[in-house]
C-alpha cells in the first residue's frame, strides 16, 4: 500500500510552480465533446481525476492524444457511446459533467447515479431539474440517469442552491439549445468562468459568467479550439497554508492571485506578510507561529470549502482558538479525528469545529479520507514532531500534482513509500 511519510519540523522555503486547476480542467475536457472538431487543452495537470476523465471520454469513442507533458488533444468525431458507467463515476463524481454535453450534442446520455461520498450525500437533483427545464426527458432507472432530447430548448433555470458542477452542466447543455437560457443563482467560481471562456472560444454565446446570472444564446454548432486552463487556486492556498504553519517563506508562481482574496485575507489575519504580482504570491511568516482564525465556508467569492480542512490543520497549531463553520457540505470534518491522533484539540458541534491551538503535534500513522482532508493531514505532518505516515494517498493524487516533489523542493522531509504489508 502506498503511503506518504513526513518527518516534521522544517519551515517551507522557496518557489513552487502552481499547476492547472483540477476543477476547471475536468469540465473543459468534457466540454470539448460539444465541438465538431478537435480541441487542444494546455496547462493540464497530471492528476488521477484527469486520467479518469480521459478514460471516460476514450470509452465513449473520443480520440485523445498527449502532445507534450501538459497538453491534451481531444477529437470528438468518433463518439459512438454515450455512457458514464458506475466503475468510473464511483471514483470521480465529476463524471456527472458529461450529462449536459451528451444530451445537448448527441441527444442522449446514460450516467450512473453517483452514490454518497465521504463529505456528505451530495445529490445531483439540480443538474436533473435544469436539464428537464431545457426539455430533456430524464429518468433514473437501474441506478442510471437516462436523459434524452431531440434538441434542447432555452429556458429560465433557477438553481435552488448554488452548485458548481450543476451550473457547469446546465451551461454546457444550453450552448447548443435552441434559443436563450438564463441560469439564475449560478455559481460564480473562477472555474465556471474558465469553462465559459473555453466554450466561448468554441463558438458559444455566453454572457454573465462570474456573476449570479448567466445568459446563453444557443448556437447550432461549435468548433474546436486551443485553450489553456487557469491555475489551481486551491493548490496555491494549500502551499501557502503549509508556509504559514511551518513559519516559512514561499513564493507560488504561475498562479492567479485575484482568485484567492478570501484565503489571503485569512492568512494575513494569521500573521503572514503577503506580496502579490500579476501571477505570483509571496508569503513570509518570518518564523512566527500563526494566530488562530475563524472561518465560515460559502460559495465563491466567500471562503472556499475546499480550503476548510487546511485551515483546520493551521488552527490546530496556531496561537488561540479558531472556530470553523462549514456551510457547503455536511459531514466535511473527516480530517478532525485524524488530526486528533496527532494531538490536535478540536471539538465538533454540528457543522462547527472549535479548534484550540496546541504548541506541538506529534507524528502518528493517519488515514486520508477525501481529497482536501488528505492535504490537511500532509500539512499537519509538516509540523508534527517525528514521523507521520498518511495512508490512502490515492485521495491526494486525485487533486494534487506531484505533491511530495513540490514539498521536497520547498525543503520538506517527505517521501512516498510502498509497503507490501499495507
Ligand atoms: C464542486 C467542486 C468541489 C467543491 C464544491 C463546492 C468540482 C469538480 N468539484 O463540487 O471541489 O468542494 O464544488 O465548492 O468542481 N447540491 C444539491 N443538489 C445538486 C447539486 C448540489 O443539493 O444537484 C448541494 C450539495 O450537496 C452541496 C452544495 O449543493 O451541499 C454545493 O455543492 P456543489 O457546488 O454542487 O459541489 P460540486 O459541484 O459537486
Amino acid at each position: 500500500m502506498t503511503k506518504i511519510e513526513i518527518t516534521g519540523g522544517v519551515p517551507l522555503q522557496g518557489e513552487v510552480w502552481i499547476s492547472g486547476a483540477k476543477n476547471a480542467v475536468l469540465p473543459i475536457l468534457v466540454g470539448s465533446l460539444l465541438g465538431d472538431a478537435p480541441s487542444r487543452i494546455s496547462n493540464v495537470p497530471h492528476l488521477q481525476d484527469v486520467t479518469t476523465t480521459m478514460e471516460l471520454l476514450g470509452r465513449m469513442g473520443a480520440e485523445l492524444s498527449m502532445h507534450d507533458s501538459m497538453q491534451i488533444e481531444i477529437d470528438p468525431r468518433g463518439m459512438n457511446h454515450y455512457e458514464a458507467p458506475y466503475d468510473l463515476v464511483k471514483t470521480m463524481r465529476a463524471s456527472i459533467l458529461v450529462l449536459g454535453p451528451l444530451v445537448a450534442r448527441y441527444g442522449r446520455a446514460r450516467v450512473s447515479l453517483p452514490g454518497g461520498c465521504a463529505i456528505g450525500s451530495r445529490p445531483v437533483d439540480l443538474h436533473l431539474h435544469g436539464l428537464q427545464a431545457l426539455g430533456a426527458k430524464v429518468e433514473v432507472r437501474n441506478g442510471n440517469i437516462e436523459a434524452r432530447a431531440d434538441r434542447l430548448k432555452g429556458a429560465r433555470v433557477i438553481m435552488e442552491t448554488v452548485t458548481v458542477t450543476g451550473t457547469e452542466n446546465i451551461l454546457m447543455a444550453a450552448t447548443l439549445a435552441q434559443g436563450t437560457t438564463i441560469i439564475e443563482n449560478a455559481a460564480q467560481e473562477p472555474e465556471v468562468v474558465d469553462l465559459a471562456n473555453f466554450l466561448i472560444s468554441m463558438g458559444a454565446r455566453i454572457e454573465g459568467a462570474g456573476s449570479n446570472t448567466i445568459t446563453v444564446e444557443g448556437v447550432d454548432n461549435m468548433h474546436g479550439t486551443d485553450y489553456s486552463v487557469l491555475p489551481d487556486r486551491i493548490e496555491t492556498g494549500t502551499y501557502l497554508v503549509g508556509c504559514a504553519m511551518t513559519g516559512g517563506n514561499v513564493r507560488c508562481t504561475h498562479t492567479s492571485p485575484g482568485h484567492l482574496d478570501a484565503v489571503l485575507d485569512k492568512l494575513s489575519e494569521a500573521g503572514a506578510e503577503i506580496s502579490i504580482g500579476e501571477d505570483w504570491i509571496e508569503m513570509d511568516m518570518r518564523g512566527r507561529r500563526p494566530r488562530s482564525v475563524d472561518i465560515t465556508t460559502a460559495p465563491y467569492p466567500a471562503f472556499p470549502t475546499d480550503m476548510q480542512a487546511q485551515f483546520t490543520a493551521l488552527n490546530s497549531i496556531a496561537d488561540g482558538t479558531g472556530v470553523i463553520t462549514e456551510t457547503v457540505f455536511e459531514n466535511r470534518f473527516m480530517h478532525v479525528q485524524e488530526l486528533q491522533r496527532l494531538g490536535a484539540d478540536i471539538r465538533l458541534k454540528g457543522n462547527t469545529a472549535i479548534v484550540q491551538g496546541v504548541s506541538r503535534l506529534t507524528g502518528a500513522p493517519i488515514m486520508a479520507t477525501d481529497l482536501r482532508a488528505s492535504a490537511s493531514l500532509v500539512l499537519a505532518g509538516l509540523v508534527a514532531d517525528g514521523v507521520t505516515t498518511v495512508d490512502r494517498v490515492y485521495h491526494i493524487d486525485r487533486g494534487y500534482e506531484n505533491i511530495e516533489e513540490k514539498l521536497s523542493a520547498l525543503g520538506a522531509r517527505i517521501r512516498r513509500t510502498d509497503s507490501a504489508a499495507g
